[in-house]
């Protein structure tokens, strides 16, 4: 029997077809792709960057159910983080309906960050998360991390904080979308001054370079008498949580002195670079008298 052809191959002989590229790069398009909403999102060869608006739009003549092909260009280090994308071929409109864990999330899958390699840890949250508990997501961006919580627990009070305010108009979007107002608040910010204190159970620090000032507000924004848990993420090349360890026992003992980290348990999320590994560490805090 025939073998039937993957919407690669096709991809490859559209490719070969149209004649633009050197017969020589054809094994170096990229095989796999990431899809937000209607963005498709390649890493090219640096080979290929010549023809990679025609590469774009042999991408798009084939994944039909795509609109616009963008480019990764690595990642930015900037407070208002930018993916690190260019767009290069269909549609300059990147806005879209990316639809996740019963979710729909709006956002500007070129301007925005939406890491689809975070799917499980989404996942996992949900799963965690107990019922009544509320919740605080101090990098909220467009709700990647804590609109499927609140989608999936109606008796979860949820707060997002956000500093950038095209990110926040998205996450404004999403909480209507999902019909969450009754019990989402988006709070326009930074969340060094506008977390709220003594309120979560639970906090969500999903950003790479948190500072310890920020580690300070999220303990002061657990409820005072229990402590709680703490998500925080990062980049790291070693298994050990040692870092953030040391850094929460240096402002238990200057602040908060009836808090003690009771466990700490971190795991890998997704590989970023050779070596390179994005880890989330959750931390408990617990009331010690
Ligand atoms: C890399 S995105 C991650 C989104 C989501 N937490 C996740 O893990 O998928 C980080 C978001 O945090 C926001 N951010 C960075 N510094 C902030 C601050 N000081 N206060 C509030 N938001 C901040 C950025 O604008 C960005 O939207």
């Amino acid at each position: 029997m025939k073998k039937r052809k993957t919407p690669f191959d096709q991809i490859v002989e559209t490719v070969e077809k149209e004649g633009y590229l050197p017969t020589e790069l054809l094994t170096r398009l990229p095989k796999h792709w990431r899809r937000v909403g209607t963005v498709g999102i390649i890493e090219l060869h640096t080979q290929l960057y010549p023809w990679r608006e025609d590469i774009g739009h042999s991408y798009l003549s084939v994944l039909n159910e795509l609109t616009s092909i963008v480019q990764k260009i690595g990642i930015t280090t900037e407070t208002i983080r930018t993916p690190g994308l260019e767009f290069i071929a269909g549609n300059p409109n990147t806005v879209t309906l990316h639809k996740e864990l019963g979710c729909k999330f709006w956002i500007d899958a070129l301007k925005l960050t939406f890491s689809t390699g975070n799917h499980a840890e989404r996942q996992r949250l949900i799963k965690i998360v107990k019922e009544d508990e509320q919740i605080i997501d101090m990098f909220a961006c467009v709700g990647n991390l804590s609109l499927p919580i609140s989608v999936h627990h109606p008796t979860i009070r949820m707060k997002g904080i956000e500093i950038n305010p095209y990110a926040f108009s998205f996450l404004e979007r999403n909480i209507l979308e999902n019909h969450l107002e009754e019990r989402y608040e988006a709070i326009l910010g930074d969340n060094q001054t506008h977390t709220p204190e003594n309120w979560a159970h639970r906090i969500l620090m999903g950003y790479f370079e948190i500072k310890p000032a920020q580690l300070e507000v999220a303990l002061g924004a657990l409820k005072q008498d229990q402590g709680g848990i703490l998500h925080t993420h990062g980049l790291t090349t070693h298994k050990q949580p040692t870092s953030w360890q040391k850094e929460i026992d240096r402002i238990i003992k200057a602040k908060y002195y009836n808090f003690q980290i009771g466990s700490i348990d971190r795991r890998m999320i997704k590989s970023i670079a050779p070596g390179v590994n994005h880890f989330v560490d959750d931390i408990e805090i617990v009331r010690i008298n």
